[in-house]
């Protein structure tokens, strides 16, 4: 089968075509043929080495698709059924088929298409664990989103929306900004053109925010702490700008008892209930149309390293995908 193997850690041109062995269902696994597969900022870094695996490995840890056959055990999914999926341990999403552990898979709907419900994996969700459960988002909240055109930002600021915030956001160029604005955000800040933190202690009456989402990082992350209301938490999700440097933990009580977490996805979807209530929960928002999903370029997965050059230069606004077979 084709897929998008890296035999050595390095920039986009490391994403090659190649003809690989179509995987084998172990017990508990299950093999699907998928129709796409979807681009995720963190498989930049571990295109980069960033995060490193044994070479060579074939890249992109989600996709949707349909049961091809299933490994000794599976009791939940039967060939046919349309199925998706937002991490698994061996990658391998960049492929026109991949294997699957029963236990990351979600049913798909058969009101949802392919494209949007892989937009709603990782990325979906991703924004709905961080303002339900990281920062839980009450009526009345005044929150700020980084990055808000982006795949999971533009998804967050919806729900967020939903949920009764407030939400003040950052884009970079006014094409992202206008974006972000029409996913609800109140007050949208051009950070590649103004410093964010006075425009958010402005537009609060200097009050600060009760949360700020945080995936850029390094660029960020300090005056995304100065901008929090007292005992404020500073979700820190990502690092599309670089690692944040270790914090010296004084800082959380003389910046007003300051709350920071660093959550990542697996931890709010290990167990199969939560992994499907969230995902039932998008599925529905999406019906009642708090939420719309933006596909913002699509690849063949051929051309891997061209959707990498986009994200990384951070050209890309909604989700990327890379289209692998008949849809
Ligand atoms: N912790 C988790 O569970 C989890 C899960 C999913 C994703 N994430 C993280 O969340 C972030 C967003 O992921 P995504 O897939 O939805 O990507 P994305 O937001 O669609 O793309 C990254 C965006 O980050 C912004 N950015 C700011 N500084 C950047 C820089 N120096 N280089 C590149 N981009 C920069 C850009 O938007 P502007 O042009 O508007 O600045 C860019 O479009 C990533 O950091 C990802 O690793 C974390």
């Amino acid at each position: 089968m084709l897929a998008i193997r890296v035999d050595r850690a390095g920039g986009p041109e490391v994403l090659r075509p190649a003809e690989v062995d179509q995987p084998v269902p172990q017990p508990g696994e299950v093999l699907v043929r998928q129709t796409v597969a979807g681009v995720n900022y963190i498989d930049t870094s571990i295109r980069r080495g960033r995060i490193p695996r044994d070479l060579p490995f074939v890249l992109g840890r989600e996709g949707v698709g349909t049961v091809l056959a299933t490994g000794a055990g599976v009791r939940a999914f039967r060939p046919g059924d349309r199925v998706g999926y937002a991490e698994t341990p061996h990658l391998g999403g960049y492929a026109e088929a991949n294997v699957v552990p029963e236990s990351e898979l979600v049913t798909i709907p058969d009101d949802i298409d392919d494209s949007t419900a892989c937009a709603l994996m990782l990325q979906g969700i991703t924004a709905h664990y961080l303002c339900t459960s990281t920062y839980p988002v009450a009526p009345g909240d005044t929150i700020l989103v980084h990055a808000a055109a982006g795949g999971v930002g533009l998804l967050l600021v919806q729900l967020a929306k939903a949920r009764g915030a407030r939400v003040i956001a950052t884009a970079g160029g006014p094409e992202k900004v206008a974006l972000a604005l029409a996913a609800g955000a109140d007050h949208v800040v051009d950070y590649r053109a103004t410093d964010f933190a006075p425009e958010v202690m402005r537009v609060t009456g200097d009050a600060g925010v009760a949360a700020v989402y945080d995936s850029v990082g390094l660029d960020t992350w300090e005056r995304s702490m100065a901008v929090l209301r007292r005992r404020g938490v500073l979700v820190l999700y990502g690092a599309s700008s670089g690692r944040v440097p270790p914090l010296d933990l004084q800082r959380l009580g003389s910046g007003g008892s300051l709350y920071v977490t660093r959550p990542t996805a697996t931890d709010y979807k290990r167990e199969r209930s939560e992994l499907d209530a969230r995902a039932n929960d998008l599925f529905d928002a999406l019906r009642a149309k708090r939420l719309t999903v933006r596909i913002g370029a699509r690849y063949p997965l051929e051309r891997a390293d061209e959707a990498h050059r986009a994200l990384e230069a951070r050209e890309t606004i909604g989700k990327i995908l890379l289209d692998v077979g008949a849809a």
